[in-house]
């Protein structure tokens, strides 16, 4: 697979271009995967694709966005029409695309709160990249250059991943704490919280941040529990490091995974690529592919 796995919606955070480095650290099969912080469930669809897990089960505490994936993987084709009509709309309305896009919005804002608004407001709005304001209202302004995912590549994209996954995803929307009660060994937890710059406090990117130390203490249960688990966190970019690491006494080992030249950076002229933490359990260690694991005895970071 390369890092062109099909996606519903380009989603601020997504893991679908690290998505081949992160399934390199899963077994070949296992019975259940577990996304307790899924957004868009990218690493879900790429594990689907590869067949690599039995069973899945996708959370995000944005009820919302998890309207959009139980839709599309159970019930495809009536997202893509329920979609399509409001994607069309916008070039029909009287004030235009734009004021299209604010009518959506403020009908989602307003309670109708269906998988085909998130999803035309997700398509539409600047970067993929969901905002809440203080009120807990989306506020998220309209990307003005594009018109959104087209309805027939929306098509072609949601059927793939319907193909792979219905039938043997169960869906939810909870806290993450909750979910990872219902982790059992033999499950794989993958876990990509938002990320530390915007967590400990109300997070205007993804609805909710969360709290470093109760996180710590979740990962220091599944240990406990014996349940293998993979954590995205921060990373770095240049010399700049972002966010704390995870405590050495969780007994982790840390890999660098790079994720590309920062667009950030190229605007200021700079050339610095990006590498994302990622944090693989005890379990899994024995897993990780023999060269990296050779590499991993030697360094305490291993740059893939
Ligand atoms: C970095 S994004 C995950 C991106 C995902 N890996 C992907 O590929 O699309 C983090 C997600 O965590 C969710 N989230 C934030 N706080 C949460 C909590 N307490 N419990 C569950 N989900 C939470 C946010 O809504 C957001 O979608």
């Amino acid at each position: 697979m390369n890092g062109n796995a099909p996606h519903i919606v380009q989603y601020q955070g997504s893991k679908r271009i690290l998505a081949p480095q992160i399934l390199q650290y899963m077994p070949r099969h296992f019975r259940r995967l577990v996304e307790p912080f899924a957004g868009m469930a990218a690493i879900s669809i790429a594990s689907g694709i590869q067949r690599r897990a039995e069973y899945y089960y996708i959370n995000d505490l944005n009820q919302p966005l998890v309207s959009v994936l139980k839709a599309a993987i159970e019930h495809p084709n009536e997202l893509v029409e329920q979609y399509s009509s409001v994607w069309n709309e916008q070039f029909i309305c009287e004030g235009g695309s734009i004021s299209h896009y604010y009518k959506v919005r403020e009908d989602f804002n307003r309670g109708n709160q269906s998988a085909a608004n998130m999803l035309y407001l997700l398509a539409r709005c600047v970067k993929g990249s969901v905002r809440y304001g203080s009120n807990g209202l989306f506020n998220q302004s309209p990307d003005k250059r594009r018109n959104g995912t087209s309805p027939k590549t929306l098509r072609q994209n949601v059927f793939a991943i319907s193909y792979y996954l219905r039938g043997i995803t169960e869906f939810s929307s909870k806290d993450y704490r909750e979910v990872l009660d219902e982790a059992k060994p033999g499950d794989v937890v993958y876990m990509d919280p938002p990320y530390q710059g915007v967590s400990n406090v109300r997070d205007s990117r993804y609805l909710a941040g969360i709290d470093f130390d109760s996180f710590v203490e979740a990962v220091d249960c599944l240990n406990n529990r014996g349940i293998d688990f993979l954590i995205s966190f921060d990373g770095k970019c240049g010399e700049r490091q972002y966010g704390e690491d995870l405590p050495s006494e969780l007994g982790l080992h840390k890999v660098l995974l790079n994720a590309g030249l920062s667009s950030q950076s190229i605007l200021l002229g700079k050339k610095e690529t990006t590498f994302e933490a990622l944090y693989v359990s005890r379990g899994l260690q024995s897993h990780m592919p023999q060269t990296k694991k050779l590499q991993y005895d030697l360094f305490e970071d291993i740059v893939v």
